[in-house]
């Protein structure tokens, strides 16, 4: 049912004309906005505002969030930073994004949390959630850790990837699955199956051997590791980047405990493919697989498998991506193009607006425990990113805010595209221009509320 006429009060914006995709459903309705919150939804035109944004033909979302991002700060700005990377999240139509721990040094203590923490304010463009990296040594320290203000959780690299954090065995996996009781994200590949078949590969292999040795089975067994583990110990799970069809049905039966990530590169790439093509710039961990899984991936959207969409942007330097497999390091771009392609694939009927909403808004919301963000309501944050449907455009390397300066999406047409990006009530991005200061804040999370109500 429509909103019925909107208070005739004075609002700071209102947002005018467009399609609101509400978490019941998408509704032609004004939004309006008032101290940086969304204040009301009414009929278009019946009410004034200092501010009036034209959404007329384009599709109004709640803010869309990355969960997965890695801005590399400290340790690597010449290929990404906390600004230009939150600059890119911002043109590419996101409201904010989770920051990962694999940067050097590691963010796993308080010492570098704090840092981190000051160091994003007056940088980022876009809000941030932060996690905190688990290593064998900081595991009694996770529990406090986890519920510092701006965390969105603790991250677990089972599986050795970019950077020197991991947690491979069984006992210290067990061990910081008990300290604490935040839902954990882990980087899911079994250490042991990676070490023992890596003397089956050799150094200029071509690139397609990067999933041959990151295999199916490396995988599904790290995942069935971990499930047995959560199981045991209770602790909620968030496995990220699910990547084969074996995973995904497995999961299934541990919606009790476990949550799922699926990357937007793999739903929108396939071997063999892509490692022709890209070679060095297709190989990421773990791996991009072959149609069966990107099929998998799919289904698993539509049946609601799938929790959140990510993009894992990890960006790395071209000249080290141009290395002989397996000395080019593994990581994609993709934290300005993860809308684009989404909207695409909007385009494409593979998935809808409203399911677009749910992965990229009210799932990161749900996994994580965010407060006021996750779904356009009165009282929530009044972030909106505004969508034209019709909007035809070419991704291209020069679009690329990064420092790095390359995407794997370069050449894709895509239907669909960000047009505006509102955080908490201030336009921030129009039409590739970025607009204003960096004003990003730290995400708020329930359970770190609860601990700072208490302190
Ligand atoms: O491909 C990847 N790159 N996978 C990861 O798990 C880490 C990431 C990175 O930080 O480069
Ligand atoms: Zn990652």
């Amino acid at each position: 049912m429509a909103a019925g006429p909107m208070a005739a009060a004075q609002y700071d914006l209102i947002i005018r004309g467009g399609i609101a995709v509400l978490p019941w459903g998408e509704e032609a309705t004004d939004i309006g906005v008032r101290q940086g919150r969304i204040a009301a939804f009414g009929v278009p035109g019946s009410a004034e505002a200092e501010t009036v944004l034209d959404a007329r033909g384009l599709h109004v979302l709640p803010g869309l969030i990355d969960a997965h991002v890695h801005l590399r700060e400290p340790g690597a700005d010449h290929v990404e930073t906390i600004a230009t990377g939150t600059r890119a999240a911002a043109l590419g139509g996101l409201v904010a994004v989770f920051d990962m721990p694999n940067t050097k040094p590691a963010i796993t203590d308080a010492e570098r949390l704090a840092w981190k923490r000051d160091y994003i304010q007056g940088r980022a463009f876009v809000d941030m959630g932060l996690y905190v990296g688990a290593t064998k040594s900081n595991v009694a320290a996770l529990a406090g850790l986890e519920v510092e203000p701006g965390v969105c959780g603790i991250k677990v690299f089972a599986g050795s990837s970019t950077g020197d954090l991991l947690v491979e065995d069984d006992a210290s996996l067990e061990a910081v699955m008990r300290n604490g009781f935040r839902r954990i994200a882990y980087h899911s590949e079994d250490e042991y199956r990676l070490q023992a078949r890596a003397p089956m590969f050799k150094e200029g292999d071509p690139h397609i051997r990067h999933m041959e040795w990151r295999d199916v089975e490396t995988a599904f067994l790290g995942t069935r590791r971990l499930m047995a583990l959560a199981r045991k110990t209770g602790r909620r799970a968030h496995i990220l980047h699910v990547s084969t069809a074996e995973e995904l049905a497995y999961l299934r039966d541990f919606r009790d405990l476990a949550t799922v990530e699926v990357l937007v590169n793999h739903l929108t790439q396939w071997a063999p493919e892509v490692y022709e093509r890209l070679e060095g710039f297709g190989v990421m961990n773990p791996p991009i697989r072959d149609r069966r899984h990107y099929e998998a991936c799919w289904a698993a959207v539509r049946d609601g498998t799938v929790d959140v969409v990510g993009s894992d942007h990890a960006p790395h330097a071209a000249e080290l991506k141009r290395l002989p497999w397996p000395r080019c390091p593994a990581g994609l771009t993709g934290v300005q193009t993860i809308v684009p392609v989404m909207l695409d694939h909007v385009s494409a009927g593979r998935l809808s607006l409203p399911r677009l909403a749910d992965l990229m808004c009210a799932g990161p919301a749900r996994v994580y425990g965010v407060v006021g963000k996750g779904r356009l309501a009165a009282g929530y944050d009044a972030d909106f990113t505004l969508v034209d449907m019709k909007r035809r455009r070419i991704i291209t390397h020069d679009w690329i805010a990064s420092p790095c300066g390359w995407t794997p999406f370069d050449g894709m047409a895509v239907t669909g595209w960000p047009v505006m990006t509102v955080l908490r009530g201030r336009l921030i991005m129009r039409e590739d221009e970025l607009i204003g200061e960096p004003a990003g804040e730290l995400v708020r999370f329930g359970d770190t509320l609860m601990r700072a109500a208490d302190a």
